[in-house]
């Protein structure tokens, strides 16, 4: 009895030895009792085996890491420079995605979890990261370090950091590089939402429909050195009264006449097409006017007829709303022909390149629908005096380019 008694304490004091063994190396597997966050931060030089102290995690019943990828297999910096590097995950949903890094030359490039990748020194190296959780799963990039450029830019600074433009008007900041005697200062402009505001390579902003966005300007020698503008742009101003910029009566998407403005015909103009008209026949070219004056109840009813014919969509680009059209003013005319290979007879070649000497304009030109707010024309002339013709005919500018001003509803 005695033995016996004795022998099934023994067995109890093993087994209870045993139990307490196991949950010990419980202990240090479970991902979910507190195991340490791993930061990869470089700042303080890794030792070259960081890798290999951490223990591989549990992974069952969780969406397996399956492998790591650079978008980039090799990238170029300057010393100095510091490049985020993008890490794709297979599959993407995977929660192991802590990284530990490494370089294979902490002399050339390191990585710093808020930097990215630094270029340290000039060389070649290879920066890789190794999964936490599945230290067989790794991914390299191959840095080039190139010595750093003398003078390069090393800051931007703008005149202003936000733009407050309506629909069709432009803003242009103005940019310093520093420092003053950096060598390449080209400028590489982009917006981050073109069907907000455009920006054109010499970061002039034009607004293209309400919101907000951002436009940033970088420099071309030094791509990690940028400068950003908040550009708002608000819905286009509409105006409804009889205006001139500099002396010149403007009618057209934005600036619209009262609907009781109704001068007919302007004496000068009409006698100025008569010259024309003259000019032309002596030279063998006949032109006709097809429509001269026109009230704002006459384009309402054209308007309209366009409208239900094409849609109001199709009928802006051609035809003005009562109140915008030019035909208004008493000063524009519609020659020969409403067709656009107009512009390709022996007529209205005529009329391209003569009528500023008369004192008239091609007041829609091909390609400036943008502009103008309306397609080719080469049958409507706008009357400007011979002197203002001039100037517009050999700035090759829109009338809305030469005053600077908008056409948009
Ligand atoms: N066709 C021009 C734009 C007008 O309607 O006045
Ligand atoms: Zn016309």
């Amino acid at each position: 009895m005695k033995k016996n008694l004795l022998l099934v304490m023994l067995a109890l004091v093993l087994v209870l030895a045993s139990c307490a063994g196991d949950s010990g190396t419980d202990d240090t597997s479970d991902p979910g009792t507190g195991t340490e966050t791993w930061l990869p931060d470089t700042a303080a030089p890794d030792t070259e085996d960081t890798s290999e102290t951490h223990d591989t995690v549990e992974t069952s019943g969780r969406i397996e890491l399956e492998g790591i990828s650079f978008t980039e297999s090799e990238i170029s910096l300057r010393a100095g420079q510091a490049f985020v590097p993008e890490i794709v995950f297979d599959p993407g949903d995977t929660p192991y995605r802590e990284l530990v890094w490494t370089s294979s030359d902490e002399n050339v490039a390191r990585y710093s979890a808020r930097e990215g990748i630094v270029a340290v020194g000039e060389g070649e190296c290879d920066i890789t990261a190794a999964s936490v959780s599945r230290e067989d799963i790794t991914a390299s990039v191959h840095v080039t370090v190139v010595r750093r450029e003398e003078n390069m830019v090393e800051r931007i600074s703008l005149d202003k950091y936000e733009v407050n433009l309506t629909v069709g008007l432009t803003d242009m900041p103005w940019v310093t590089m520093y420092p003053e005697n950096a060598s390449d200062k080209r400028e590489i402009w982009v917006s981050d939402n073109t069907s907000v505001a455009a920006v054109n390579s010499y970061g002039l902003i034009t607004g293209v429909s309400e919101g907000t966005c951002t436009v940033t300007v970088r420099s071309a020698g030094n791509e990690s050195v940028y400068a950003e503008v908040t550009v708002n742009v608000s819905a286009p101003k509409v105006f409804t009264e009889v205006t001139y910029v500099d002396g010149i009566l403007i009618a057209n998407k934005t600036y619209g006449l009262p609907s009781d403005y109704n001068p007919g015909i302007d004496p000068d103009a009409q006698s100025a097409l008569d010259s024309m008209i003259s000019g032309a026949a002596s030279e063998g070219i006949s032109l006709w006017v097809v429509s001269g004056f026109r009230s704002y109840g006459t384009q309402q009813t054209l308007y309209n007829n366009y409208v239900a014919r094409d849609g109001q969509g199709a009928a802006d680009r051609y035809s003005a709303r009562p109140g915008h059209s030019e035909h208004q003013t008493g000063l524009a005319f519609d020659l020969n022909s409403l067709e656009q290979y107009f512009g390709e007879t022996a007529e209205g070649k005529w009329l391209a390149a003569h009528c500023w000497e008369y004192g008239f304009i091609i007041r829609y030109p091909q390609g400036k629908e943008g502009i103008t707010g309306y397609m080719y024309e080469p049958w409507h002339v706008r009357y400007l005096g011979t002197e203002v013709a001039e100037r517009v005919y050999n700035s090759g500018l829109t009338l809305e380019e030469y005053l600077g001003i908008t056409s948009v509803y």
